[in-house]
C-alpha cells in the first residue's frame, strides 16, 4: 500500500519569527517536581542514552502483580515494553489511592451543563467501578472482548472506561458528536459485542438523542448484542427487549466486588479511531504498560500534578486526549480531575471561567481555537472572573498562533502561570513534545523540547537532517512506552502509513523546524489530514459521504485557513449531468455530510465544477484546489459551476 503522504509545502521554510522568550516563573518553579533546565536536560540526556535503566525505573511509578523482565524488545515497527509484567491500569488508577490518604481525596467533580454538581472521591470511585465492571461481567464481558462506548461526559463514561480497564475488557470510544454511520462502522470494524451509551446528552441547551443515534447504528452491526443504557437526562427512549438494558436496573442487581484483571503489559488496553489520508478511520491499538506510564509520567512532568491540584482538561472523552488526559493521565497520580458535560458559551460565554473560579481549578488544558473563540467573544467576560487559583495553563490539538499565546498568557494566566504548548497525536499516545514547566523557557507558538525518552527531528523527503530554521518532515527516531502498536485488523496499513516514509523513523505526518535553540514549532499537517478546531478529519472520509448522495459524481475536500477553527472545510463537488446547482443543493449537501458523519465535518463551504481539475495522470490536483479555496480564486457564487480546465493546465507541471 502506498505510504500516506505528500510533500512539504514550501511556505514552511519561511514562517514567521517570534523573539519572545518566558523563563519559568521563579516562584512556580521553586515548588515545581522539576525545577530547572540543568535537571531536565540531565534527565533527558539519560532517557535517550540509557533509556532502558531510564524507562526501568520510571515504570517503578506503576504497581505491577508481576514485574517484568525486558524493558524493550525492538523490532522496527514493532515494539514490546516491559515484558513479563502483568498489572491493571484500572487497579492503578483507582484501587491504590482507594486506601490509605488518598481515599477520602476526590478523585472526580463533574458539572453538567444544566449546572448540577457531583464528586466521587477514590474510595467511591473504587466502588462505583467494581459494580460498573460486574454489570459488564453479567453481559458476558470478558478479558479481550471490545466494547463500544457512545456517551457524552459524565462520571459514567469515566466509569465504563475504567470498568473495561478493570475486565481486560478493549474500549472503544467513539465521540459522541459522530453519526450513526460513523459509529456504525467502527463497531464493525472492531467487532464489538457491547455497546455502552446513554438516552441523550445536554449540548448547548438542547438534548442530543445519543441512544436513538446509537440504536440507527446498532441496526447496521448485527454483532452488537448488548446495549447498556444510562439515564442522563430522564429522557423517554424505546428499549429494545433483550438486548437493551438499563445501567441503573443493572447495577441495582451486582455486589460491589470484583477484582481486577491481571493484564499482560502489552494486552490491548483500547482501540480509538483516527482519521488518515487514504482509506477509512484508522482503529489505532493501544497497550497496557506503555501507555499507562507514558501518561502518568507526561501528567505528572508537564503538568507538574500535586497533591492539591484541580485539574481540568477540557476535551472530551471521545479523543485521545480525553483518554489521556481526562482520564488515564490524572487517575493514575491519584489527582483530583474535573469534567464538564457541555458548551463553553453555555449559558454564557463566561461559563469556564465561572466553572474555574467555583471548583477552584489549578491547571487548565484546552485547545487553541477555544481561546481564539474567547478572545472573539472579549476579554470583559473573562475579567469578571478572579481566576486567582490557576497556576498552570496548556494547550493542545493543533499549533497556537502567537496571538492566541500572549492573549491566554495575559487574560487566563495573568502572566504568572507557565503554559504548557503540547504537541503529540492519537497515535503517540502521551505528550511527545513540550515544555517542562519549571525547567523549560516557553517561546509563544513553540512546543519547545522533547519530553523523556522522545527523540524528535526535522529531515527531507528522503530522510536528510535538516538544519535549524529550515522546514521539514517530523519524525521520531526511537520507540517510546505510548506509542501505537498496530492499526486494528491491518498491521500491513500500521507499517505502510508510519514506518514506511522515513524507513527506521516514525513518520508523524506533520511538518515542522528547529530553531537555534533546538525548539520545535510545529506547521500542520504535510498529508490531507484536516485539523479543524483541533479535531482531526480525513478529506477522504468526507469525500465518501459526499459521493454517496445521489446527485455528487465526484468530490474533492481541502482545508483553507480559518481564524478561529485552524481550518474549514471546502468542498469541490461536481454534480450529475442537469442537475441544477444552487444554495439550497449545497445546503442539502452540507447537511448530509453531517448526517453521515457528524457535525464536525459539515463543510463551511460549497463549490461546485463542471469536473475536478485533474493531472494527465488522472490525479486530483489538490493543491491547485487549496490555493483557489484559499485565496477565493474562485467566482464565490454557488450557483454557477465553475470551470478550472485553464487554471489546471496552467498548474499540470507543479502538481506531477
Ligand atoms: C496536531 C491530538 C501543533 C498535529 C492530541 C497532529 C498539534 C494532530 C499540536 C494530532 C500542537 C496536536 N501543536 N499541532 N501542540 N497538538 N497537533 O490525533 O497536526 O487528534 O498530527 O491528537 O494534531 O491530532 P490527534
Amino acid at each position: 500500500m502506498a505510504a500516506e503522504t505528500t510533500s512539504v509545502p514550501s511556505s514552511f521554510t519561511s514562517s514567521l519569527r517570534e523573539d519572545r522568550i518566558f523563563p519559568p516563573p521563579a516562584e512556580f518553579a521553586s515548588q515545581a517536581s522539576i525545577r530547572s533546565r540543568e535537571q531536565y536536560d540531565a534527565l533527558y540526556r539519560r532517557s535517550i542514552e540509557d533509556s532502558d535503566a531510564f524507562w526501568a525505573e520510571q515504570a517503578q511509578l506503576l504497581d505491577w502483580f508481576q514485574p517484568f523482565h525486558t524493558v524493550l524488545e525492538w523490532n522496527v515497527p514493532h515494539a514490546k515494553w516491559f515484558t513479563g509484567g502483568t498489572l491493571n491500569l484500572c487497579y492503578n488508577a483507582v484501587d491504590r489511592h482507594a486506601k490509605g490518604a488518598r481515599a477520602s481525596k476526590t478523585a472526580l467533580i463533574w458539572e453538567g451543563e444544566p449546572g448540577e454538581v457531583r464528586s466521587l472521591t477514590y474510595e467511591e470511585l473504587h466502588i462505583e467501578v467494581q459494580r460498573f465492571a460486574n454489570v459488564l461481567k453479567n453481559l458476558g464481558v470478558k478479558k479481550g472482548d471490545r466494547v463500544a462506548i457512545y456517551m457524552g461526559v459524565s462520571p459514567e463514561i469515566v466509569l465504563a472506561v475504567l470498568a473495561c480497564a478493570r475486565l481486560g475488557a478493549v474500549h472503544n470510544v467513539v465521540f459522541g458528536g459522530f453519526a450513526a454511520h460513523a459509529l456504525a462502522d467502527r463497531m464493525a470494524d472492531s467487532e464489538c459485542r457491547v455497546l455502552i451509551t446513554q438516552d441523550a446528552g445536554f449540548r448547548r441547551g438542547q438534548e442530543v438523542p445519543l441512544k436513538s443515534i446509537a440504536d440507527e447504528a446498532v441496526e447496521r452491526t448485527p454483532g452488537v448484542e448488548h446495549v447498556l443504557v444510562y439515564r442522563r437526562c430522564g429522557r423517554e427512549v424505546p428499549m429494545k427487549e433483550g438486548r437493551d438494558h438499563w445501567l441503573h436496573e443493572e447495577l441495582a442487581k451486582v455486589s460491589s466486588e470484583c477484582p481486577a484483571e491481571p493484564m499482560d503489559s502489552e494486552d490491548p488496553l483500547f482501540i480509538l479511531y483516527t482519521s488518515g489520508t487514504t482509506g477509512k478511520p484508522k482503529g489505532l491499538v493501544h497497550t497496557t504498560a506503555g501507555y499507562g506510564l507514558g501518561t502518568m509520567l507526561t501528567s505528572k512532568y508537564i503538568f507538574d500534578l500535586q497533591e492539591q491540584d484541580v485539574y481540568w482538561c477540557t476535551a472530551d472523552v471521545g479523543w485521545i486526549t480525553g483518554h489521556s488526559y481526562v482520564v488515564y493521565g490524572p487517575l493514575l497520580n491519584g489527582a483530583t480531575a474535573l469534567l464538564y458535560e457541555g458548551a463553553p458559551n453555555w449559558p454564557e460565554v463566561d461559563r469556564f471561567w465561572d466553572i474555574v473560579d467555583r471548583h477552584k481549578v489549578s491547571i487548565f488544558y484546552t485547545a487553541p481555537t477555544a481561546i481564539r473563540a474567547f478572545m472573539k467573544w472579549g476579554a470583559e467576560h473573562v475579567r469578571k472572573h478572579s481566576l486567582s487559583t490557576l497556576r498552570l495553563l496548556g494547550t493542545v490539538g493543533e499549533p497556537i498562533n502567537p496571538e492566541a499565546w500572549m492573549w491566554y498568557h495575559r487574560e487566563i494566566g495573568h502572566e504568572r502561570c507557565p503554559i504548557v504548548d503540547t504537541w503529540w497525536q492519537t497515535e503517540t499516545g502521551s505528550i511527545m513534545i513540550a515544555p517542562i514547566p519549571g525547567a523549560v523557557a516557553t517561546k509563544p507558538g513553540s512546543a519547545t523540547l522533547p519530553f523523556f525518552g522522545v527523540l524528535p527531528e526535522i529531515v527531507t523527503k528522503e530522510g536528510e537532517p535538516v538544519p535549524p530554521g529550515h522546514g521539514g518532515l517530523l519524525v521520531i527516531r526511537k520507540p517510546w512506552p505510548a506509542m501505537a502498536r498496530t492499526i486494528y485488523g491491518n498491521p500491513d496499513r500500521y507499517q505502510a502509513a508510519y514506518w514506511s516514509e522515513i524507513p527506521g523513523s516514525y513518520f508523524t505526518g506533520d511538518g515542522a523546524r528547529r530553531d537555534e535553540d533546538g525548539y520545535f514549532w510545529l506547521m500542520g499537517r504535510v498529508d490531507d489530514v484536516l485539523n479543524v478546531s483541533g479535531h482531526r478529519l480525513g478529506t477522504m472520509e468526507i469525500e465518501s459521504a459526499l459521493v454517496a448522495h445521489t446527485k455528487v459524481t465526484e468530490a474533492a475536500i481541502v482545508g483553507r485557513p480559518d481564524d478561529l477553527k485552524g481550518e474549514g472545510i471546502v468542498a469541490f463537488v461536481s454534480v450529475v449531468d442537469g442537475t441544477e446547482v444552487d444554495k439550497s443543493l449545497a445546503d442539502e449537501l452540507k447537511k448530509f455530510v453531517a448526517k453521515e458523519i457528524g457535525a464536525l465535518a459539515r463543510p463551511d463551504e460549497i463549490r461546485f465544477t463542471q469536473a475536478l481539475p485533474k493531472t494527465r495522470s488522472g490525479k486530483i490536483m489538490r493543491r491547485l484546489l487549496r490555493e483557489l479555496a484559499a485565496t477565493g480564486d474562485v467566482k464565490g457564487d454557488t450557483t454557477t459551476l465553475e470551470d478550472f480546465s485553464v487554471v489546471a493546465k496552467l498548474k499540470e507541471k507543479d502538481e506531477e
